[in-house]
């Protein structure tokens, strides 16, 4: 007691209060597992899911995110070729506007007639909008192949072509669409016709996988170079445009060198471009062209 008769507390009397140790505090789940060793395994385990889990979710979420992205850029891409196989491509252009100026038909390879607008199995052939790598796997708009040199399984019935005309109306050139297997890969790309129907301008490819330095020279610029000019047909008419070591019968006008360590990817252009020029090909197309109908 002190001095007003008030109990004195020491702290003895009165000890701070002390944690009851006795029972450990309760700990939820993501507590108890974030406490548990860095070796556990089971530890290890969850982690590497957690982290392969929001990995995906971020490259699908990129994936899907950048689709339409990378679809106007393959579609920007194309009509670059299509510009560039013409001879009417410069750095720096305004590309769709040079693109404008090629008129996209459908044709029917069978007949090389224009399709525009043709309603097949429900499917109107607009020559905007005619997706002809979707129609080659389209069961109503292809035929599996026999004979198929190029190695693409099926073809398409119809395709896109491009038409590139004088200030006067009359015909420049066509672009035809061709591809075939190479050694690794398709490679997709356009050959450039003059309005002859017969002498190619240019022949250039926007997608392949071919190795660099190897199958891949089929873009270096000295070798595309080489096609200017050739002749696909003789004047007999008969097919003699060829990829080879050595120059055919026909003579150096029908030929272009294979790539020197690339004589397997030259081959799959050979055959590519001999089945694209030839009758299940375009070859009714070019007939028509030759004849001055288009
Ligand atoms: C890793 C590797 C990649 C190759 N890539 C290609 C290719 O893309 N295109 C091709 O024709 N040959 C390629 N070749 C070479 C072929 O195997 C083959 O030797 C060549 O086509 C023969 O050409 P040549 O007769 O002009 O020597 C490659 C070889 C190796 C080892």
């Amino acid at each position: 007691m002190d001095a007003s008769g008030e109990p004195q507390f020491t702290p003895e009397m009165n000890p701070p209060l002390r944690e009851d140790t006795s029972v450990p505090p309760r700990k939820g789940p993501i507590r108890r597992f974030l406490d548990t060793p860095p070796d556990n395994t089971a530890k290890t385990v969850v982690i590497a899911l957690g982290l392969c889990l929001v990995a995906s979710m971020v490259v699908s979420a990129a994936a899907v995110s950048l689709r339409p992205l990378q679809q106007e850029n393959a579609a920007l891409d194309k009509q670059v070729n299509i510009v560039e196989v013409a001879g009417k491509y410069e750095e720096g252009m305004d590309v769709a506007a040079a693109f404008a100026a090629f008129e996209p038909h459908v044709v029917e390879l069978d007949t090389g007639a224009f399709a525009d607008g043709a309603e097949i199995e429900g499917q109107v052939l607009d020559p905007l909008t005619f997706d002809d790598r979707a129609a080659a796997e389209d069961l109503t708009l292809s035929a599996p192949l026999d004979d198929d040199p190029a190695g693409i399984g099926r073809q398409a019935d119809y395709v896109t072509v491009y038409l590139l005309k004088n200030d006067d109306g009359s015909l420049d050139k066509v672009i035809l669409p061709v591809y075939g297997y190479g050694l690794w890969s398709t490679l997709y790309g356009f050959i450039a016709v003059e309005e002859d129907g017969n002498t190619i301008y240019g022949l250039q490819f926007y997608e392949h996988a071919e190795t660099p330095g190897l199958g891949a020279e089929v873009d270096n610029p000295r070798w595309k170079a080489l096609w200017r000019g050739k002749k696909l047909r003789d004047d007999e008419g008969d097919l003699e445009i060829n990829v080879g070591k050595a120059v055919t019968a026909a003579g150096p006008e029908y030929h272009v060198d294979a790539l020197s360590g690339a004589t397997l990817t030259s081959r799959g252009v050979d055959n590519l471009v001999r089945f694209w020029m030839g009758e299940a090909g375009f070859e009714p197309f070019l007939e028509r062209v030759r004849a001055g109908e288009i």
